[in-house]
């Protein structure tokens, strides 16, 4: 291959590694899984045979290893941050562009971590992690032949490192905007719980044993949030109903269970009018329908049932039949399990009582 081919081919390989961390960052947002995806590049890329992302402390003055690759004793670097202005690292840090170092066992910046030099790393390439003009961390890479990195490799890098610090800032907005809509969600689901004394609780484990599916189903990191929220609000509908049906000790007559299976309609009336959570909309209507077509409020049957609202009757049906309720005791768990197994394909879809079946054995373990 001539010289050029080579130089074109290695910037086509650079350029496919980036697209697909754009694809990363596009498609997930917890940032743990977005920094291995930029290092799982960055090794391919740079061959680099050890790689590492620290972070600065609030105070700026320490730096910490917020993810690694590489490194066999990982769990030593993680016990021990670093002195943020001092090594290669630092100096990276501090000048604001990339640092190499030919050889660590032979430089004197490279006073950190003896038992590293022992991993056979030789070569090391820091370069500064910013966020519009704030500085956030540095990446560093390692190869075991000595003098390997050369300065253009430190563009490159630098290329990956705006990408990670992208990622971390996308993936810590999102973290936060998901927690600042769990807290208003719990809020309202603490409201329903209140209203009820024996399904104190109820909303938090549905919420538990949904997400066991829909982790289970792999179901994308998007889905999952909704499922979690669709549990939590659930039951929201329930708000309207006067305590003395829903608290009722003895079997209901006609007309309380009229107002009963009202609480799908009306939960999702509510959940509506909050624009951000319209897509849990269909799951709340649903999540009293039957696999079977005899349940309520539409008779929906099969895959016309939405799969959130499947998985919400499975984790909803399996909470209260192990709690306690006004009008009977709690069902040990196995004859819990043995009610799914007894209802799988009527009340239940089979393959979501399958797939949370399998999820509980694994938790059991
Ligand atoms: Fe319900």
């Amino acid at each position: 291959m001539s010289k050029e081919r080579k130089a074109l081919q290695k910037r086509l390989n650079t350029l496919l590694a980036v697209w697909k961390v754009n694809q990363a960052i596009t498609s997930t947002l917890k940032s743990k899984k977005v920094l291995f995806q930029v290092m799982d590049a960055v090794t391919e890329i740079m061959k680099a045979d050890a790689v590492t992302i620290r972070l600065l402390s609030k105070d700026k003055k320490r730096l910490s290893l917020k993810a690694a690759k590489g490194i066999v004793k990982e769990h030593r670097l993680k016990k021990r941050s670093i002195r943020a202005d001092d090594g290669v690292a630092g100096e990276a840090l501090s000048n604001g562009k990339p640092a190499i170092s030919g050889n660590i066992l032979k430089d004197k910046r490279y006073t950190y971590f003896p038992w590293l030099k022992k991993e056979k790393l030789r070569s090391l390439l820091c370069v500064p992690l910013s966020f519009k003009g704030r500085k956030i961390g540095v990446l560093s890479i390692y190869n075991k032949k000595p003098s390997f990195y050369k300065k253009e490799d430190g563009e490159t890098l630098t290329m990956f490192a705006n990408q990670a610090t992208i990622a971390l800032e996308n993936a810590r907005l999102f973290e936060e905007l998901h927690k600042n809509y769990l807290s208003t969600i719990k809020t309202l689901a603490a409201i329903i719980d209140l209203k009820d004394k024996y399904t104190r609780g109820h909303s938090e484990k549905v919420s538990y044993y949904s997400l066991l599916m829909a982790e289970e189903l792999g179901l994308s990191q998007r889905r999952q949030e909704l499922i979690q929220y669709a549990a939590y609000l659930h039951d929201i509908g329930k708000i309207g109903i006067n305590i003395a049906i829903l608290q009722k000790p003895g079997p209901l007559n006609a007309r309380e269970w009229a107002v009963i299976h009202q609480h799908p309609l009306n939960g999702s009336a509510i959940i509506q009018q909050l624009g951000f959570l319209k897509e849990l909309v269909p799951i709340i209507l649903y999540h009293h329908e039957r696999y079977n077509g005899k349940g309520y409020p539409e008779k929906k049957k099969n895959d016309e049932i939405p799969l959130g609202a499947r998985i919400m009757a499975v984790a909803d049906a399996f909470d209260a039949m192990t709690s306690t309720r006004a009008y009977r005791p709690a069902l040990p768990r196995k004859k819990a399990i043995e009610e799914l197994k007894r209802n799988r394909g009527t009340q239940f879809d089979p393959m979501v009582v399958d797939v949370f079946l399998s999820a509980l054995a694994k938790k059991k373990k």
